[in-house]
C-alpha cells in the first residue's frame, strides 16, 4: 500500500500539463470523488494499525503535493497564454488621437477678451441670478417704466430675476471700486423669448465699461473702432446710429460694414451693407450717482455685445439654436481656431 502512495507521489512530481483541460483531467483523476488519492483514503481502514500512522502521513503529503502541483501548473499555463494573446503588431501605424475643439462661443469670447485685455481692460464676473437693483434700478430703469419691457425678463420673485444683461456686473464693479474703472464683463444672460433661429432664451454677452476723468464720446468711438478692426480685419468700418438705453445718454447702436458681401449687398445685411453688432453710449450720470461715483468729477462710456451675434458674423452661422444643441457635426468645424 505504501508502495502505491510512493508511486503516485513520483507521478505527481514529474507530471506536467500544457493546457488547462489536461490539468483538469489530472485533478479529477487524482483528487476527484473517484480519484486515485480519494480511493486510497477509502482504503485507510484496511491498513494494519501499526502502519496507519505512516500511511496516513504519506497520504496527506501526496494529497497536498498534488494540490500544489495543480496550482503551480495553472499559473504557468495562464501566464504563457497571456503571452500568446499579446498579438500586437508593433509596426502598425498608431491609432489617430481625436482632438476636441473649443465651442465657438468660447472661441469668440476669448478673442474679445484678448482684444480688450491688450488695451488695459480687466475682466469682471457676477451672478446670473440678480436682484432688481443691479439689473434694473441702479441702471436708471424707473420703476414700472416700459423700458423694463425692452428685455423680457424671467422673474424668480418680484425682486429677483435671471439677469437680462451683464450691465448688472458693471453696477457691482462701480459700487466696489472708484475710477479709473476699465472692465469687461463676459457672461450668460437670459431673456424670455420663444426659441427660434433668430432668438433664444439665453445667450452670451460681453459688456464693457470705462470711467475716468474727461472720458468723451470720441474715446468710445475710437475704442470700438479699434475693437472692430481687430475682430473683423483692418478693412472693417464702423458707423454709429442714435439709439436709446436707460443707462446711457447719448446712446448709440454700432454697425460694422458687412463682412460677408463687403457692402455689395447680401441677405445677411439685408442689402444695407451694414450689420448691427452692439449697443453703446456715455454712462448716464444717474447711474454713476446710484453707484456712489461722483458724476460731477467723472464720465464714462459703456457698450454691450452678444457673443452669438459676433460668432454668427465671423463664422456665418445662421441658426442660433446650433450653439446649444451639441451637434458634433457643427462643433467639429471649429478645430482650427486659435483661441
Ligand atoms: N445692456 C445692453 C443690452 O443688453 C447693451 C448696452 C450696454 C447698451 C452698454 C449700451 C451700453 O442690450
Amino acid at each position: 500500500m505504501l508502495d502505491k502512495v510512493q508511486e503516485l507521489q513520483q507521478y505527481v512530481n514529474s507530471f506536467s500539463a500544457t493546457s488547462l483541460e489536461e490539468l483538469e483531467d489530472f485533478r479529477i483523476s487524482f483528487l476527484g470523488k473517484k480519484g486515485k488519492v480519494t480511493l486510497l483514503f477509502n482504503e485507510f481502514r484496511n491498513v494494519p494499525n501499526d502502519q496507519k500512522k505512516e500511511f496516513g502521513g504519506q497520504l496527506n503529503k501526496l494529497k497536498k503535493s498534488a494540490q500544489n502541483r495543480i496550482i503551480e501548473l495553472k499559473q504557468g499555463i495562464s501566464s504563457s497564454q497571456n503571452h500568446s494573446n499579446l498579438d500586437i503588431d508593433l509596426t502598425a501605424p498608431a491609432q489617430p488621437y481625436e482632438l476636441g475643439s473649443r465651442h465657438p462661443i468660447s472661441i469668440v469670447k476669448n478673442e474679445i477678451i484678448e482684444i480688450f485685455s491688450s488695451i488695459g481692460f480687466s475682466i469682471s464676473e457676477g451672478p446670473e441670478i440678480e436682484d432688481d437693483w443691479h439689473n434694473f434700478s441702479a441702471l436708471n430703469f424707473p420703476e414700472n417704466h416700459p423700458a423694463r419691457d425692452m428685455q423680457d425678463t424671467f422673474f424668480i420673485s418680484k425682486e429677483i430675476a435671471l439677469r437680462t444683461h451683464t450691465s448688472s456686473v458693471q453696477v457691482r464693479e462701480m459700487e466696489n471700486n472708484q475710477p479709473p474703472i476699465r472692465t469687461i464683463s463676459p457672461g450668460r444672460v437670459f431673456r424670455n423669448e420663444a426659441i427660434s433661429a433668430r432668438a433664444h432664451c439665453f445667450f452670451h454677452q460681453v459688456e464693457g465699461l470705462f470711467i475716468d476723468k474727461d472720458v468723451s464720446f470720441g474715446d468710445l468711438k475710437q475704442t470700438l473702432n479699434y475693437f472692430t478692426k481687430k475682430m473683423f480685419g483692418d478693412s472693417a468700418k464702423i458707423r454709429l446710429r442714435p439709439s436709446y438705453f436707460p443707462f446711457t445718454e447719448p446712446s448709440a447702436e454700432l454697425d460694422v460694414s458687412c463682412t460677408i458681401c463687403n457692402q455689395k449687398g447680401c441677405n445677411v445685411c439685408k442689402y444695407s451693407g451694414w450689420l448691427e453688432i452692439m449697443g453703446c453710449g456715455m454712462v448716464d450720470p444717474n447711474v454713476l450717482d446710484n453707484c456712489n461715483i461722483d458724476s460731477t468729477k467723472y464720465t464714462g462710456f459703456a457698450f454691450g455685445m452678444g457673443i452669438e451675434r459676433i460668432a454668427q458674423l465671423k463664422y456665418q452661422v445662421n441658426d442660433l439654436r446650433l450653439y446649444s444643441e451639441n451637434d458634433l457635426r457643427f462643433l467639429d468645424q471649429f478645430k482650427n481656431a486659435n483661441y
